[in-house]
Formats: C-alpha cells, structure tokens, sequence
C-alpha cells in the first residue's frame, strides 16, 4: 500500500507515458476555467482548448482505467452539457450527475436564481461499475415525517451533507494553512467528499488516482482507507504540501469521525478496512517523481 506524488504537468506526464500502474478510480477536479489565481496555470483559456485538455485528461484517465473503474469529474454546473460530452466523447458510460448541495449560503445572482451547487459527474468504463458500494446514510428527518428511519437511507445522486471549505468561517481547521494563517489552496475539496466518492466506487488495494491533485485530499483520503494513489501537480509548493500532508496526517483530516455517519452500510467494515492507525504502521513512504 502506498501513494505516488508527480511533480509536474499532467498533460505531459500522459504524453510521455509516465503514468503505468493501472488504476480503478479517478477524481478529476481541476481547475474550473474562471479565472481564478494560479501559479502555474492560466484559469481563464480559450473555452475551446479548455475543453480539448479536459477530453485529453478523460481520455488518459480512461486509457489506464480498469475494466468497470470509475472517475468522478466534478465542475460548475454551468458546465454540465460541456462535462457530459467530453466523458462521452472519451468513451466513458454515465452512471449519474451527483449534485453536489453544498451547505453554505448561494451565490446571487440578479436574473436569475442563486447558485448553490456544483455538479460530479459519475462515469465508467463500460456499462457495469466493477464495484458499486450502496453507502447508507442517516440525515437529519424532514419536518413532520411521520416514522423514524431504523437503519438510515441509501445516498442518492444528490448530496447535502457535506460542507465545502469556503474562504470564510467555514473554511475551519481542516483548511491547511501556512504560518501566517493563510489558506495555502483555495480550492482544497472538503476529505469527506473523496471519503464518500472512495468508498462508493472502490475497494482496499485499489487504486486511486487524481491528476490535479492540488493539496492531496483524495490521496489523504486514500491512504487512510487502505487504497493505493496516484497524484500529478503542476504547482511544486502543492506538491510539497501534499507531502508533508500525508506524512502527518492531522487531526482535522482523520476519516475516522465520519465512520458513525456510514454506520447502517451492509459492508462497512469490509469496505472501510482498519482503523488508521493501524495502516500508518503499515503505509509505505512516498516516492517522489521529478518532472
Ligand atoms: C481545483 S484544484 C484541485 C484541488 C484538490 N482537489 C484539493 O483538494 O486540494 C486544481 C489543481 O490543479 C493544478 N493544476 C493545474 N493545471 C495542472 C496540470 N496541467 N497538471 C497538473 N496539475 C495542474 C493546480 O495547481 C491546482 O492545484
């Protein structure tokens, strides 16, 4: 069991075929081509290339994908039609459009409603997922429902439940911040995403992999829950930060806390494996590529 760190461009690593452990999952969260500040990319290209470098990268992804392995693609939801195309056109069968409620407050807008969700699409490689884990759930009830759930609920195609790590109050603890207090990636995903997209769509020894792999999560994610992983950086301060997030993991991004919230899934322990400490004693260390 161990992770893999690729200090580099992504596009490039595909074309000189760096990448050639075969892998079961994807999660593909890149950077969204709205101008937001980068070091090393240009957030605001040409829609057209945008779209041409995201097939390349589903392509890839599909090209080292197992029989059945999956890949999440998270984007805005004003993307939806552009997202579904370039997964089709790289050959991937849809599954689902997860959105993704985030629980903070909607982004105005003046004609038209507030926005208050992204978009993941869920695709696969073939018509079957080689493995479909039916997480199950216990949310809060609605008002005036008339009975108790006993075991929870199955998770649907939308999700409520998880909180995104916005700039402000609710960016909390588990924002990895340099010395003076500032946000190191604005766009670090909140670990209990890749926590429920994980444990849906794969299993332990898997592979996972992200090729914009910004602070890690998806490989902290899994780590701890005894997957395998794989992830590109272009921005070699994110790269170290990746690093030094998986060596200690800190209290903040331990999956543990959220075990109680799966606890009427049939196969949880199966799925979830150890407890994390007992894979730290295990975990090997990481190897770190050059570009
Ligand atoms: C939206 S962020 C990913 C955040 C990540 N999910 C996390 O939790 O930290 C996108 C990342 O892709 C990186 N990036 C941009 N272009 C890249 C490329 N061509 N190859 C590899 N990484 C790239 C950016 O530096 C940024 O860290």
């Amino acid at each position: 069991m161990g992770y893999k760190i690729i200090s580099g461009n992504c596009l490039e690593i595909f074309r000189t075929k760096n990448v050639k452990d075969k892998i079961h999952l994807t999660f593909l969260d890149p950077p969204f081509n709205q101008g937001k500040e980068y070091s090393y990319h240009e957030d605001l290209m040409e829609s057209e290339d945008y779209w041409k470098m995201m097939k390349e990268v589903c392509e890839n992804s599909y090209y080292l994908t197992e029989e059945g392995g999956a890949i999440y693609f998270m984007q805005r939801e004003k993307n939806t039609e552009a997202v579904l195309k370039c997964l089709r056109e790289s050959k991937w069968s849809f599954q689902n459009l997860i959105i993704w409620k985030k629980k903070t407050s909607a982004v105005p807008g003046s004609y038209r409603y507030g926005k208050q969700f992204q978009v993941i699409a869920f695709a696969t490689k073939g018509e079957m997922p080689r493995v479909f884990n039916k997480l199950r759930i216990s949310p809060p009830m609605p008002a005036n429902y008339k009975y108790e759930r006993e075991n929870g609920m199955y998770v649907t195609d939308v999700w409520d439940d998880i909180r995104e790590l916005t700039s402000g109050y609710f960016a909390v603890n588990e924002a990895l911040r340099d010395k003076n207090g500032e946000r190191i990636h604005k766009q670090q995903s909140p670990i209990a995403l890749l926590l429920r997209i994980i444990l849906s769509s794969s299993k332990i020894g898997d592979t996972i992999f992200d090729p914009f792999a910004g602070t890690g999560t998806t490989l902290s994610a899994a780590l701890q829950l005894q997957r395998n992983s794989i992830g590109i950086e272009i921005d070699p301060l994110n790269v170290a930060c990746i690093k030094e997030r998986l060596e200690n993991i800190s209290e903040s991004d331990l999956l543990q806390k959220y075990y109680s919230d799966y606890i009427h899934t049939e196969n949880l322990s199966e799925i979830w494996g150890d407890s994390f400490d007992e894979v730290t004693k295990r975990s090997s260390k990481p190897t770190l590529f050059g570009n």
